[in-house]
C-alpha cells in the first residue's frame, strides 16, 4: 500500500517594512539605513521585501532600485498606484532585481472610489486592468491590491480579481486598510474570494492588515487559517496610524502553533531579535515592554510562582523558547512579587553560598528593599549581603 505524502503548506512573507513601515510618523530611513534593514531582511529569509514607493520621491526611487541590486536572493517590490507613470517608475526601479515585482493598486470601496478617486466602480475595474496589463509588459510577477478590501462590497472585489487575473495578476492583495474588519469576517471574505473568483487557484491571495483595533495580526492568522498564501507585515508592526501586523508575531504565531494552522513561513526565527532590534537603533522608535515576542518583558518573569515554576522547567510559563527568536536567555526580574527560589538562585549565580539563617536573613532584606524599588538588581543584591555582614561583625 502505497501512502501519499502530502505537499508541506507554506505561505510567503511579504515584509513592508520600508515601505508602510516606513509611512509611519518618525520612522523615515536614510538610504544607508535602508539597504540595513534589507540586508537584515534577507538574512531573515522574507520572501518579499517592498522597498519602496518608487515615484514618491527622488529618495525613494534611489533606496528602491539600490536594494533591488544589493540583494541575491529576495524579491523586491516598488508600490504604484494605477497609473502609467508610477508603473514605469517602480519597473525602472526594480528591473536590477534578481525577482522583480511591481505592486498596483486602486481602491474599491464606494467611500474611497467617490471622494477619493471621484470614479465609478466600471472605471476603476477598467483602469485596474488596463494597468495590470500595462505592468504585465515590464514584468511577470505582479501584485494587485483592492484598497480598503474590507469595506468594498465583496460582488464587486470578486468581479475586479477575476478580471485582473486574466489580465496577468499573480498575487491579489486584500488589505484591511483601515484596520476595520474582524478575524471572523475576514476569514469569511477570504474563503468567498477563493470559493467565487474564477482563475484563483492559480494565483497568491495575500492579507495586508492594519492595527488601528488591535487586531491586525489576529486578522490576518484568520485569514491564512482560510487560506491566504501571503501575509504582509512589518518588523515591529510599525507602519500608518497603529501601524501594521508584526512580522515577528505572524511567524511565531505560525511556529508555535503549527499543530493548529499546519502551515509553515520560510523565515529563519532566530533572526527576529536582531531585526527588531536594528529598526529600533535606525529610527529610534522602541517598541513597548509588554510588546509580544520582542518587547523587553516578552521572556522576563517577575512573580514568584512564575519564577518557581520556571526554574523547576521553562515550559510552565514560556510557550517558546527566548533562543528560538534569537534570545541568549530569559530573564528573571527580582522585585517585590519574587519568592525564595528565584532569589537563591540569584545568589548562586553571583556565586554566594550561604546557610540557611543567611540566606533567611538576605531573603527578608531583600523583600524590604523590593518594596521601595520597581526591581532590585545584581548590585542591589551584592549592597544588600554587605550590610549583611558588616551587621554580623559589629
Ligand atoms: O493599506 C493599504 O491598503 C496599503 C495598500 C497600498 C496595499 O498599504
Ligand atoms: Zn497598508
Amino acid at each position: 500500500m502505497s501512502t501519499i505524502i502530502q505537499p508541506e503548506k507554506t505561505i510567503k512573507i511579504f515584509d513592508t517594512t520600508l515601505r508602510d513601515g516606513e509611512q509611519s510618523p518618525g520612522c523615515s530611513m536614510t538610504l544607508k539605513e535602508k539597504i540595513d534593514m534589507a540586508r537584515q531582511l534577507e538574512k531573515m529569509k522574507v520572501d518579499i521585501i517592498e522597498a519602496g514607493f518608487a515615484i514618491a520621491s527622488p529618495g525613494d526611487f534611489e533606496s528602491v532600485q539600490t536594494i533591488a541590486k544589493e540583494l541575491k536572493e529576495t524579491s523586491v517590490a516598488s508600490l504604484a498606484r494605477a497609473l502609467e507613470k508610477d508603473i514605469d517608475t517602480a519597473w525602472e526601479a526594480v528591473k536590477y532585481a534578481k525577482r522583480p515585482r511591481i505592486h498596483t493598486f486602486i481602491a474599491t470601496s464606494d467611500i474611497h472610489m467617490q471622494y477619493k478617486l471621484k470614479m465609478d466602480p466600471e472605471a476603476v475595474l477598467e483602469r485596474a486592468v488596463a494597468m495590470v496589463k500595462y505592468a504585465k509588459r515590464y514584468c511577470e510577477d505582479i501584485e494587485f491590491s483592492a484598497e480598503d478590501a474590507t469595506r468594498s462590497n465583496p460582488e464587486f472585489l470578486h468581479r475586479i480579481f477575476e478580471a485582473v487575473i486574466k489580465a496577468g495578476a499573480t498575487t491579489l492583495n486584500v488589505p484591511d486598510t483601515v484596520g476595520y474588519t474582524t478575524p471572523m469576517e475576514y476569514s469569511s471574505l477570504i474563503s468567498g474570494i477563493r470559493e467565487k473568483v474564477d482563475g484563483i487557484h492559480k494565483v497568491d491571495i495575500s492579507v495586508h492588515c492594519h492595527n488601528d483595533l488591535g487586531l491586525a495580526v489576529a486578522n490576518s492568522l484568520a485569514a491564512v487559517k482560510a487560506g491566504a498564501t501571503q501575509v504582509e507585515c512589518t518588523v515591529n508592526g510599525i507602519g500608518e496610524r497603529a501601524g501594521n501586523a508584526a512580522l515577528e508575531e505572524i511567524a511565531m504565531g505560525l511556529a508555535t502553533r503549527y499543530d493548529y494552522y499546519g502551515i509553515k513561513t520560510g523565515i529563519d526565527t532566530t533572526q527576529i531579535a536582531r531585526s527588531s532590534k536594528l529598526l529600533t537603533a535606525i529610527t529610534g522608535v522602541s517598541v513597548q515592554p509588554n510588546k509580544a515576542i520582542v518587547g523587553a518583558n516578552a521572556f522576563a518573569h517577575e512573580s514568584g510562582i512564575h519564577q518557581h515554576g520556571m526554574l523547576a522547567n521553562a515550559s510552565t510559563y514560556e510557550i517558546m523558547t527566548p533562543e528560538s527568536v534569537g534570545l541568549r536567555t530569559n530573564a528573571m526580574v527580582l522585585g517585590k512579587h519574587s519568592g525564595r527560589h528565584a532569589f537563591e538562585d540569584r545568589l548562586k549565580t553571583l556565586g554566594y553560598e550561604l546557610s540557611k539563617e543567611e540566606i533567611n536573613r538576605a531573603f527578608d532584606d531583600f523583600k524590604m528593599l523590593a518594596d521601595k524599588k520597581k526591581t532590585v538588581d545584581d548590585r542591589d543584591i551584592e549592597a544588600l549581603l554587605q550590610d549583611d555582614v558588616m551587621n554580623l561583625e559589629e
